[in-house]
């Protein structure tokens, strides 16, 4: 393909508002950049949007790429899928060797992985890179996880870091590592939004069912955990979700919503991966199939009038400060077990993945960031090897200080009826993790009763097996 006429730096396909806001940030930066989307309508309003910078579009796919400079880089932001793949196959017989794709999708990580070999062999070098931080932060900061081939990592760190966040003034990305690192590092960021979104869904519940608050009551909650170690970008915009009029009834907005929450997929993808890798994820277990109980309207209504509704909750003296000491239990918990997951999946994958740079760029731009992930950050950077955040010595002694009174709220809204299953999921983990003997012993004398599968002595080496049946 001929470079010549070529101008831009940076290519994007897929104009839609994530690729848009984007570009608009990249340029605002003073990058030479330009787009390409088969959509006129997606073209003329990169047009619109970008008129300060003069940013014009190509229908064309050949007439794009040929406007890039060398090594073309090209990033996409197409709908997760098979459209990957038909804009993969549309743009390589246009590129060159050494030319660098960066999906930016929230592609399925072993697709990535997939996509990662098929056009290495062909010598082109792929990025899957997770972006976190929605519309806003596209346009003003996301936080970048850009994982695939290392060689390219230097064409691109500049312009990754120009335009994404900044906390304390660091930029937040990072080379996450080979392959399909940063998109399951981005998968995993979701599956702890999904637990952290429904344990705020669970203490609306609580508070509005189990101690009848009002909306007000409940915005003025969030508003004054959102001022102290619970502050969070999902505690502020929950906040804010308690303020909004629907135009149509006058009412709050959050009142007319149906109680049925639907989802893209990537929780779902990171409780099925941690099976695989052997991690339990209870909270964010517990996140995903709320979801799908979410789903089950008519079954739910039938059975509430079957066994009637949840009770209030009683003796609330100090309630709403215990249970935001069992929020802060339970917050933790989805961050330690996406961690954990990211620590297995590391040595599973080979990703040699740096735990410290990763809750560093999580601290700013992405969904999940919170004033936790600062405590988080310095626990990895004290040890990079470690196994789990509940081995941590500071978030020990954080997480036993609320211990007592999280227990008796999650025991106080169980007692009501009041469904928590992620709070409920937080402390059985905890309380499981922190049992030196289980009664998993019980579980292996049943599977060899049944299956003669055997079983191994806490006395002796090797593999054992009883004839249970003909009991002495
Ligand atoms: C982000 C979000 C973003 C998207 C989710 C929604 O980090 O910016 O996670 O990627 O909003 O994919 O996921 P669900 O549709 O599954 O809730």
């Amino acid at each position: 393909m001929s470079t010549t006429n070529s101008t831009y730096n940076f290519g994007m396909i897929g104009l839609g508002t994530m690729g848009r806001n984007l570009l608009l940030n990249m340029a605002d930066h003073g990058f030479s950049v330009t787009g390409h989307d088969k959509s006129e309508k997606m073209l003329q309003l990169l047009e619109e949007e970008g008129k300060a910078h003069n940013l014009k579009g190509f229908a064309k796919v050949e007439e794009f790429v040929n406007s890039l400079t060398s090594p073309k880089t090209i990033i996409l932001l197409v709908p997760a899928g098979k459209i990957v793949d038909d804009v993969i196959n549309e743009i390589t017989p246009l590129l060159n060797e050494g030319d660098i794709i960066i999906d930016s999708g929230n592609s399925y990580y072993a697709d990535t992985t997939r996509r990662s070999k098929e056009l290495a062999e062909k010598g082109f070098r792929f990025f899957g890179m997770g972006i976190s931080g929605g519309e806003e932060g596209a346009r003003f900061g996301p936080s970048l996880m850009p994982g695939g081939e290392k060689t390219a990592y230097p064409v691109i760190k500049d312009v990754l870091e120009a335009v994404a966040a900044k906390v304390n003034g660091e930029p937040c990305v990072a080379y996450i590592g080979p392959g399909a690192s940063g998109h399951f590092v981005k998968m995993t960021h979701n599956g702890i939004e999904y637990a952290i979104m429904q344990l705020l869904a669970e203490t609306y519940d609580i508070l509005k069912n189990g101690l009848g608050y009002s909306n007000t009551q409940i915005q003025q909650v969030f508003e004054k955990w959102n001022n102290g170690r619970l502050k969070s970008f999902l505690m502020e915009i929950t906040k804010d979700v308690f303020l909004f009029k629907d135009e149509k009834t006058g009412n709050l907005l959050v009142d007319e919503i149906k109680d049925q929450a639907k989802s893209k997929g990537t929780g779902k993808w990171t409780s099925q991966i941690a099976m695989d890798v052997e991690v339990p994820l209870n909270t964010i277990d517990a996140s995903v199939a709320a979801r799908n109980l979410s789903k089950l309207k008519d079954l739910r209504v039938e059975l509430e009038s079957a066994f009637g509704k949840a009770g209030k909750i009683e003796n609330v003296s100090d309630f709403e400060a215990q249970l935001e000491e069992a929020f802060f239990f339970s917050m933790v918990s989805a961050y330690a077990q996406g961690m954990h997951l990211l620590w297995k999946a590391s040595k599973e994958y080979n990703y040699d993945l740096n735990m410290a740079e990763i809750a560093k760029i999580w601290r700013g731009g992405c969904i999940i960031r919170a004033e936790f992930l600062q405590d988080m950050y310095e626990a990895y950077q004290k040890d990079p090897n470690l196994e789990h955040l509940y081995q941590d010595a500071a978030i020990q002694q954080k997480i036993q200080t609320g211990l007592k009174h999280t227990r008796s709220v999650i025991t106080a809204s169980i007692t009501a009826g009041i469904a928590v299953p992620c709070y409920a999921a937080a402390i059985t983990y905890f309380d499981t993790l922190k049992t030196g003997r289980m009664p998993s012993n019980l579980t292996q004398a049943q599977r060899d009763y049944f299956g003669a599968h055997t079983f191994e002595r806490i006395d002796s080496e090797g593999v054992f097996h009883a004839e249970w049946n003909k009991l002495s």
